[in-house]
């Protein structure tokens, strides 16, 4: 997704653009660009291609004294990443500079309307045309001419603007798309999200659907959708710019990797009273309400929809409860029926997916009851929900999830033994043995952190893979969901996950000699089958790796890895982790793009 920074200060603005920028390029681009102001106008320098371009042009930033200014990296949607396609856009007169994130949907009849106006546009994007509107409406007051054009856009947008006449300025508007204020000694920034601005300042406003912003030399406003002055308190951000930096590591994927345990225990501890008891804040319901309830839904995109694939099994396991698991895009379309009785659980990294979101704003409009699981704090998905369990896993940079999905995973148990707290759902001293269980995860995830050199090894053998299946039973299947995400999205190689009992159904017909297979079978209950299964595949010539928690297994396989055996139901914790690994290390092997795979963004903040 496109990146935003701004500043309006006392120090030259540029290299602070560049180096905030630096800290989006995680996110997903494919051109960046910056606007400067000053008493004799807008300068803007833009490049197709990485941002290291751009910063070479601009000398790091050495010459240009402006102190004021907003920058952008794009991740196209509209029109060939070229550098004309690059944002800050100018309006014709180049007087309104624009910076974007976001879709508008009613393009075309903007675009319409301008060139039947004799505008000259230079550019295929949306954005130019927020630009050109601007200029069409400006009568001497920005902020008018702001909200006359965002009331005309439907679709998506964060916007960074600068005007010519006021040169100390900057203006923002927001709908859907993030954007942060930050809040400095005598500066001021705007930002998509906070490691764009965390080296200079931890103190953060966000802006909400609807609002739009002045950030001058004097300090900034907040107006309201219906123009009125708005007073936020000042948040502040619990990462430091440290942990928002790759560090020693070659790859933030590496180093998250190794943050689990500290990911797990910060999400975890904080709920886990003295007496072996989950905190009531996990699930703010009353007993009466948590029993009244008649089913949970799970939603989420991608790894998150993973995470809720073992966590409605949890659930349903604990709290006696109908569960399922859902993919946001689908929900959203497929008119769930829902009510008072129904408790929504969104899962979300960023809490900026548009379809999480999407599916979040229709479950309310049902009436349903909802809880976000979010790693954003201020993120749109915290905000709109009736309630927030965060994960407290810090800034996730590399655009494959891992620790933010486990701490997800911990995030999910915690609420499933609430909840059956709540409904009397569990037997006497299992919440007790349960909780206790969880304290040992991040140890556990240390332990494995350890099979480091030996995924590596195993990844060198197998670089060369073509295909790759992912097979597994119950949790063991959710955990393989994931375990073949990762693979795929940043080695490129084609990975599917198998319910291991439905492999006979078609697919095994895929099998052939040195076909690789990932087996998991840490359920001790569903070992003989799966071990079946792993029988049936290696007899078609497959290369098997077995996951597994028995110890008893040595010839199952051709290479079996023996993890620790914790609850049934908290196994996906500690079973992903070598998957993760492996995945990294084959994409090492493959020289592949670790941190920022091709095609992908971080937040998918479009639809
Ligand atoms: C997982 O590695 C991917 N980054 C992707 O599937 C991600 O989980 C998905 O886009 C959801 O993002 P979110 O958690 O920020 O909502």
């Amino acid at each position: 997704m496109c990146g935003i920074v701004g500043y309006c200060g006392t120090q030259a603005a540029t290299p602070l653009l560049l180096a905030g920028l630096s800290r989006l390029e995680y996110r997903g681009y494919d051109s960046a660009g910056v606007a400067l102001a000053d008493e004799t106008g807008l300068s803007v320098y833009k490049e197709a291609g990485r941002l290291s371009l751009l910063t070479a042009r601009l000398r790091g930033g050495e010459g240009f004294s402006q102190t004021v200014g907003i920058g952008h990296t794009r991740w196209a949607t509209h029109g060939k990443p070229t550098t004309a396609n690059a944002h800050p856009h100018l309006s014709a007169d180049g007087r309104f500079a624009v910076v974007h994130n976001g879709i508008i949907e009613n393009e075309a009849e903007l675009r319409r309307e301008l060139l039947d106006a004799d505008v000259t546009l230079r550019s295929e994007t949306d954005t130019e045309l927020i630009a050109q509107l601007l200029q069409r409406e400006y009568q001497g007051n920005v902020w008018d001419a702001l909200r006359r054009v965002t009331a005309r856009l439907t679709g998506s947008f964060a916007l960074g603007v600068l005007y010519a006449g006021e040169p100390e300025t900057v203006y923002a508007a927001r709908r859907q798309s993030p954007l942060v204020l930050g809040v400095g000694d005598g500066e001021l920034f705007l930002a998509s999200d906070m490691p764009a601005i965390l080296p200079y300042t931890a103190q953060f406003v966000p802006l909400e659907d609807g609002e739009t912003a002045r950030l001058s030399a004097d300090g900034y406003t907040i107006y309201g959708a219906d123009g009125e002055p708005i007073t936020r308190a000042v948040q502040e951000a619990d990462w430091d710019a440290e942990s928002a930096e790759r560090g020693e590591y070659a790859h933030f994927m590496l180093k998250e990797i190794e943050e689990q345990p500290e990911a797990l225990a910060a999400t975890l501890l904080p709920h886990l009273t003295a007496d072996g008891a989950v905190g009531d804040e996990v699930l703010p319901l009353t007993a009466e309400t948590a029993q009244a309830l008649r089913r949970v839904v799970l939603v989420g995109c991608g790894s998150a929809y993973h995470a809720g694939v073992v966590g409605r099994q949890v659930i349903e396991r604990l709290a006696q409860l109908p569960a399922e698991a859902e993919i946001a895009s689908e929900f959203r379309y497929r008119q769930p029926m829902l009510d008072r009785h129904t408790l929504v659980i969104f899962i979300s990294q960023s809490g900026e997916t548009a379809d999480t979101l999407a599916a979040l704003r229709e479950s309310k409009r049902k009436g349903a009851r909802t809880l976000s699981v979010v790693n954003v704090a201020g993120s749109t998905l915290a905000a709109e929900s009736d309630a927030v369990l965060p994960t407290r896993a810090g800034p996730e940079i590399a655009v494959a999830t891992t620790k933010a999905y486990t701490a997800q995973l911990a995030a999910l148990y915690l609420v499933a033994i609430r909840l059956g707290a709540l409904r009397g759902t569990m037997e006497d001293g299992e919440e007790r043995r349960l909780t206790a269980e969880l304290r040992t995860l991040p140890h556990h995830v240390r332990e494995l952190l350890g099979t480091a050199e030996r995924m590596h090894a195993l990844a060198r053998r197998q670089q060369a893979l073509s295909d790759a299946y992912f097979i597994g039973r119950g949790t063991d299947y959710a955990a393989a969901l994931e375990a073949s995400l990762k693979l795929k999205e940043i080695s490129y190689i084609h990975s599917e996950a198998y319910a291991a009992g439905e492999l006979k159904h078609g697919t095994i017909s895929l099998i052939e000699e040195g076909t690789f297979v990932a087996a998991l079978a840490c359920d001790e209950t569903l070992l003989p089958k799966t071990l079946a299964n792993v029988r049936e595949v290696r007899a078609r010539g497959a290369w098997v790796l077995l996951v597994t928690t028995d110890p008893d297994t040595a010839d199952a396989a051709d290479e079996v890895l023996v993890i620790p055996q914790v609850e049934p139901l908290f196994q996906a914790s500690l079973s992903i982790v070598p998957l993760q690994l492996f995945g990294y290390y084959v994409a090492l092997e493959r020289g592949c793009d670790i941190d920022r795979p091709r095609n992908l963004a971080k937040s998918v903040t479009v639809e």
